[in-house]
């Protein structure tokens, strides 16, 4: 375990980097654990820790920076009797590591992705950084900080880093950000791709945290998969055309780029099937980013995210003059559907009137049928890349949807839902998320909303003690 003293960050931007300007630029201090001021009331049911994993780079970057590519950081902030504290820690990767010796960056983004640091430099800290600064997952009394490029890092519930889980030696590989747990058998479910064969490769976790299965897929390309769904019999994969360009990349091109003409399939496997059980259902050309969820119905599987028709990561050549920043900001949410007993698949809108992201249902329903869809909306013009101003809610059930708006110099992150232990319906909980508002200097806080009743605004706001940069996902983690 490593525990040092608070390191510091030594970013100016330099460079004018889009993707470290405004509220992506990294904090340089670690702070807390600090009690937080509270405005409003928190509800006495909620107690455990909300945390938000990031990218805050460390050193100034080299070449072009994504923001994909910052170091990882994390902020906690637990809640237990009405009372709110705060810490923030970035995860010590071997990587940085590596760089805090050497007192400056040595590993290029994620553009420069065939491009390795000396190793005479990193020793043995490995050709890629381990930036682990996607999601925050708990399985198995193990907290892993998540990144799709690489093994997962086990972190403390003090945000302290462990280091590199790669269970027991069962994985070689990397792991998405986004596996999916089981709340009712207790097991975990994740992929992993490649930029080589096999592209794909999926893995079942048991409830004890053992590696049990694994299975290699075959895709027509290298693919970034960067989510997926399960029901309570299958995992479900969309094979969209977000390809890796390996043949670009020696050129001088992106390293990603938008390949319609590779068609989008889902991919249908039994949850402990073999690589002769997948089926493939081929829909219309589109890419999501992030599912809601996905369950049986009938003889029809049901999933929903928001739906790109295309997509612009703003992953640009090492040698542009502008390094990008995220083009495709947002999608509308869509419901697609397969039917295994007819062999297809389609898809149609929930509400082609707002575009949004980040989508998330209470957790307790993963696999099982979810009316209740919370998503990060944009509604300002103009907004860019995760500049999210609104927190949505869909009730398919009621045909419902309400909103709540953080203001105009409001921004507000990934609303995580945390259920409220007395309550039996889906929406019985509250929904946690991070706000940042630009007026009077910048205030960050954590708002916490009845998800009850999204449009009465939050019920509670943490005010954080120091700025908190835009981030990824969020997770909330009860108190046990
Ligand atoms: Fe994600």
């Amino acid at each position: 375990m490593t525990t040092t003293e608070p390191l510091l960050g030594h970013v100016t931007n330099a460079a004018d980097h889009h993707d470290l300007r405004g509220n992506m630029f990294p904090v340089s201090h670690e702070i807390g654990p600090v009690e937080c001021e509270v405005i409003g009331e928190l509800p006495a049911a909620l107690r455990g820790s909300f945390v938000r994993n990031g990218p805050n780079q460390m050193f100034e970057p080299i070449g072009a920076h994504h923001i994909f590519d910052g170091d990882g950081m994390l902020h906690g902030v637990e809640l237990a009797a009405g009372k709110a504290t705060y810490r923030n820690r970035w995860i010590h990767s071997r990587g940085l590591d590596a760089e805090i010796a050497l007192g400056r960056a040595v590993y290029p983004g994620l553009s420069e992705l065939m491009n390795f640091p000396d190793e005479a430099l990193v020793g043995d800290a490995g050709p890629i950084k381990n930036r682990a600064n996607t999601h925050i997952i708990r399985h198995a009394g193990k907290m892993l900080a998540l990144w799709e490029q690489g093994l997962p890092t086990e972190v403390t519930a003090d945000l302290e880093t462990v280091g590199e889980w790669d269970f027991a030696g069962r994985l070689q590989g990397a792991m998405t950000a986004h596996p999916k747990l089981d709340p009712r058998t207790g097991e975990m479910f994740f992929f992993s791709y490649n930029l080589f064969p096999p592209f794909l490769t999926y893995y079942v976790v048991d409830a004890g945290g053992a590696l049990v299965h694994r299975v290699d897929l075959d895709l027509p390309a290298p693919i970034m998969m960067h989510d997926f769904v399960i029901t309570e019999d299958h995992a479900v994969f969309m094979d969209s055309p977000v390809t890796f360009n390996m043949e670009g990349v020696a050129t001088g091109e992106s390293m990603v780029k938008w390949a319609p003409e590779n068609g989008t399939r889902l991919g249908v496997i039994p949850r402990l099937g073999t690589a002769e059980d997948i089926r493939w259902f081929e829909v219309e050309p589109s890419h999501i980013q992030h599912f809601w969820n996905a369950w049986v119905e009938g003889n029809r599987i049901e999933l929903s995210g928001c739906r790109f028709p295309e997509v612009d990561f703003g992953f640009k050549p090492p040698n542009a003059d502008d390094d990008g920043g995220i083009e495709t900001i947002g999608a509308p949410p869509a419901r697609y559907w397969i039917d295994l007993d007819a062999g297809t698949a389609g898809w149609e809108p929930i509400d082609r009137d707002t575009i949004g992201e980040m989508c998330r249902v209470n957790d307790d329903r993963t696999g099982v049928r979810t009316d209740c869809l919370y998503m990060s909306a944009f509604t300002r013009e103009g907004a860019i890349g995760g500049d999210f101003d609104s927190i949505v809610k869909y009730d398919t059930a009621k045909d419902t949807r309400s909103s709540w708006y953080a203001g105009d110099t409001g921004h507000v992150g990934e609303n995580v839902f945390a259920p409220d232990p007395d309550g039996s319906a889906e929406d019985d909980g509250w929904i946690i998320n991070s706000m940042h508002d630009d007026a009077d200097g910048g205030q960050s806080s954590i708002v916490v909303l009845d998800a009850r009743d999204i449009e009465a605004g939050p019920v509670a706001q943490v005010l954080i003690p120091q700025r908190m940069p835009f981030g990824f996902h969020a997770n909330w983690f009860p108190a046990g």
